[in-house]
């Protein structure tokens, strides 16, 4: 039974084994910088367990009832960090470039879907800032390239005969469920302007709730980037800010895995801090003014 004041200090073989056991659950990596927030979660969960010994919780962690208390590790591990909107000078390349060339490239051969993953998606503001930018675009497009379908009124958010599908998946089921009750702060509303609160939230008492007609187009589910089980057939891949957390030969197995589940001349998009050089040749890096996106090579490896 844990003590109230339990304190723990890890010797470097325990270190060594939980760090071992991360890495091959989720992928994250915890280096000499971040040990001491290592030892700091795993202190949280052995007093939540009612704990005092590393090796008594280790033994549960990889035992087969500990499988519900692995989960809950690893969600204590993760770092959430988002917001709506997040990089803009990217967002726009996003909107104004990628997805008008998908549109045009998918009108010709007269496929009319569109494909989207946020990946690592925390509470949800990326899928539905995804959601915003290509219902913008798609409205856009169809001014521009009359389909000859008659909307029916209201009009649908995704004008017909174009179909959209965001997959938003997290290895966090608390933040899952977050972004699927889809309920925001006025603060965590703060980027997103009164044009787009207006036309896709509605206001409930001093919060923002994603309006239905958004909600529908985004599915949230459990998916552990370190497994080998994909989605495929995307035309965009989000994955900001999870990369960082991984040493280079996870990041290497993860962009290899995107390659594979990319459409052709589908894109990946990566964090402000994080970048594909010198990890793979399979993308070309693309960008304008100062957003950056990386498309999978034709014909490539
Ligand atoms: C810092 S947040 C980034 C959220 C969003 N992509 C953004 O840029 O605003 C990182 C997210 O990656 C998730 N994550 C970490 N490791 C993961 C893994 N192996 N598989 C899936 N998601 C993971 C975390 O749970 C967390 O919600």
């Amino acid at each position: 039974m844990a003590s109230p004041g339990l304190q723990l200090q890890l010797t470097e073989p325990e270190l060594k084994l939980l760090q071992t056991l991360v890495y091959q659950e989720c992928g994250m990596h915890f280096d000499a910088r971040r040990t001491h927030f290592l030892q700091d979660r795993l202190l949280r969960r052995l007093k939540e367990c009612r704990l005092d010994s590393f090796y008594s919780y280790y033994r549960l962690l990889i035992s087969e009832e500990g499988k519900e208390e692995l989960a809950k590790l690893l969600e204590n591990l993760t770092v959430n960090e988002t917001s709506f909107f997040r990089n803009k000078a990217q967002l726009d390349f996003f909107h104004k470039h990628i997805l008008d060339e998908i549109l045009r490239r998918k009108q010709e051969k007269a496929n009319f879907s569109l494909r989207l993953w946020s990946a690592g998606c925390s509470t949800g503001q990326e899928a539905y800032t995804m959601v915003m930018l290509a219902a913008d675009a798609l409205s856009y497009h169809c001014l521009r390239n009359p389909s000859g379908y008659e909307a029916p009124l209201p009009r649908p958010l995704i004008p017909p005969p174009w179909k959209v599908e965001i997959l938003a998946s997290d290895i966090s089921y608390s933040v899952l469920r977050a972004g699927q009750e889809g309920i925001y702060s006025e603060s965590q509303m703060a980027s997103v302007d009164y044009n787009y609160r207006l036309r896709h939230f509605d206001k409930v008492g001093d919060r923002y709730a994603v309006k239905k007609a958004m909600k529908e187009l985004v599915h949230f589910d459990f998916h552990n980037l370190k497994t080998e089980y994909l989605p495929q057939h995307m035309d965009v891949i989000f994955c900001r800010n999870v990369m960082m957390y991984f040493d280079e030969p996870e990041q290497k197995r993860l962009i290899d895995k995107f390659f594979r589940c990319l459409n052709p001349g589908g894109y990946l998009f990566v964090g402000h801090a994080e970048s594909l050089l010198g990890l793979t040749d399979k993308f070309n890096m693309i960008y304008r003014n100062t957003g950056t996106a990386y498309q999978k090579v034709e014909g490539g490896p």
